[in-house]
This record gives structure tokens, C-alpha cells and sequence, in this order.
């Protein structure tokens, strides 16, 4: 399986960070943000990434990562998204990087404590449709809310006033190659931009969505408080793990 990590946008909920920079290359503890879902994917067996990135800092992604040896990659890949068409826009950049393979995609600002292997590997054994990871949390309205009964999502609501679970779709979506075409059918959204959690309940509605419960904590990091949030439990377990 291969990887890709989402790493655009134009991180407005954390101006002035980011007015020259892009939000994936700040500081979570005493690394660069998008370390970590790269870490992430490689401890999941996953050894072809590809990082979509775009705006003035993207030069930067290469400078700063090259060719993926820290990471213990042979080479890294990327591909540059204009303008701000959203999360599935983005995506869509990977199409011929898949050649055809199921994909695991993460959100550059995904932060997670242990790694989503069991769930790559039961996606591995079954790689058709789609497969979601999700997270109980205080506050499920900032997310992709799943609406479940017994092993089945329902739908997925984007940011609901009422959340129907107190379960967020975290930023890690497995998806077989059939991903590509349901973005190319996709509307923009209210904000203008084709988003996810279309494609989500696009596998849903064809009942091929399949989820599992992520172990372990895990955050985003993209406004002030979720981003010093992330700094602290990165800090925290660093500090549990120390001789
Ligand atoms: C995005 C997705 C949302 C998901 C979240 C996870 O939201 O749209 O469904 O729960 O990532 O980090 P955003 O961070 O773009 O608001």
C-alpha cells in the first residue's frame, strides 16, 4: 500500500504562524509537524509516500525533508496543489502516484500517539472500498461525525451542531483506487471546496465503509489550542518513555 500525506491549505486558524509559512512545517515539540504523520506511515509498513503541498513554502517541503533518508525512505515524492480546492482536491493529485493500489491518506496535521497498523493491515487483507479511523472526543463537533449502528456508519456529518456519536473521523482514510473517480463526481461544498467526508459517505452509501477504533490518543493541530495541545502530549510521551 501506498501513502500520501495531505499537507496544503492556507492554515488560516493559525494567522499569523502561518502568513509565511506553511502550518505542516511549524513546531510540534521539538519537531516539524509533518515528521509525524510521515513516522506514522512508515511504521505501518508504508515505504512510497507522496506529500501534496502547495502555496509560497512548498520548496521548502523539499529542502527540509529531501529525499526521505531520516525517515529511512529511498525517495520521497511530491506533488503541488494550486490554488485551495480542499482536502479531496488535493487527493485527486495522487491518482497517478496510486497506479492503481489502495492508498493510505493522512492529514499532515494528524498527530497520533500509537501507529494505525492493525488498521493498514486489515485493509491490506481487504483492500476494497474504504476504511476510516475513529476517536472518541470532548468535542465532536469540530470533526467528521459518524452516525453508527452496531458495525455499520450510517453517514458522516461534516461539523454537525447536534453530534449524532461523540466519535470524530480523525485524519487517516484507507481507500481502494476507485477513490479518484468518486472525486471527480464531487460538488464543491458550501466554503468551496470538495471535501472528504463527500468522499466518505460516497463508499458509505455503497455500503463499502468499513472503521476501526484508533488506541491511543490523537490530535489535529490546526487551530492555537489544538496545536499547543499536540506539543504537550508529543512532550508528555517523550518524557514517559525516557530512562
Ligand atoms: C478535516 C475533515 C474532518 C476531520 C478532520 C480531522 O477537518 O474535514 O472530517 O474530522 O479533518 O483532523 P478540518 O481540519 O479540515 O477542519
Amino acid at each position: 500500500m501506498k501513502g500520501v500525506i495531505l499537507a496544503g491549505g492556507l492554515g488560516t486558524r493559525l494567522n499569523p504562524l502561518t502568513r509565511v509559512t506553511n502550518k505542516h512545517l511549524l513546531p510540534v515539540h521539538e519537531k516539524p509537524m509533518i515528521f509525524y504523520p510521515i513516522e506514522t506511515l512508515v511504521a505501518a509498513g508504508i515505504e512510497e509516500i507522496l506529500i501534496v503541498t502547495g502555496g509560497d513554502s512548498a520548496g521548502d517541503f523539499l529542502k527540509l525533508l529531501r529525499n526521505g533518508r531520516d525517515f529511512g525512505l529511498k525517495r520521497m515524492h511530491y506533488a503541488y496543489q494550486e490554488g485551495e480546492g480542499g482536502i479531496a482536491d488535493a487527493l485527486s493529485l495522487a491518482e497517478d502516484f496510486a497506479d492503481g493500489e489502495p492508498i493510505a491518506v493522512i492529514l499532515g496535521d494528524n498527530i497520533l500517539e500509537k501507529g494505525i497498523a492493525a488498521a493498514v493491515d486489515a485493509f491490506r487483507e481487504n483492500p476494497k472500498g474504504a476504511r476510516i479511523m475513529l476517536k472518541e472526543v470532548p468535542d465532536p463537533e469540530r470533526f467528521g461525525v459518524p452516525e453508527i449502528d452496531g458495525d455499520s456508519i450510517i453517514r458522516i456529518i461534516e461539523k454537525p451542531s447536534t453530534p449524532p456519536s461523540r466519535f470524530a473521523v480523525i485524519g487517516v482514510y484507507m481507500y481502494d483506487a476507485s477513490v479518484f473517480d468518486i472525486v471527480r463526481g464531487l460538488e464543491p461544498s458550501e466554503r468551496g471546496e470538495l471535501e472528504i467526508t463527500d468522499v466518505n459517505n460516497h463508499y458509505v452509501e455503497r455500503g463499502e465503509m468499513k472503521f476501526s477504533i484508533l488506541d491511543g490518543w490523537w490530535t489535529d493541530a490546526g487551530t492555537f489550542e489544538s496545536l499547543l495541545r499536540a506539543s504537550n502530549l508529543v512532550a508528555q510521551g517523550a518524557s514517559r518513555s525516557d530512562p
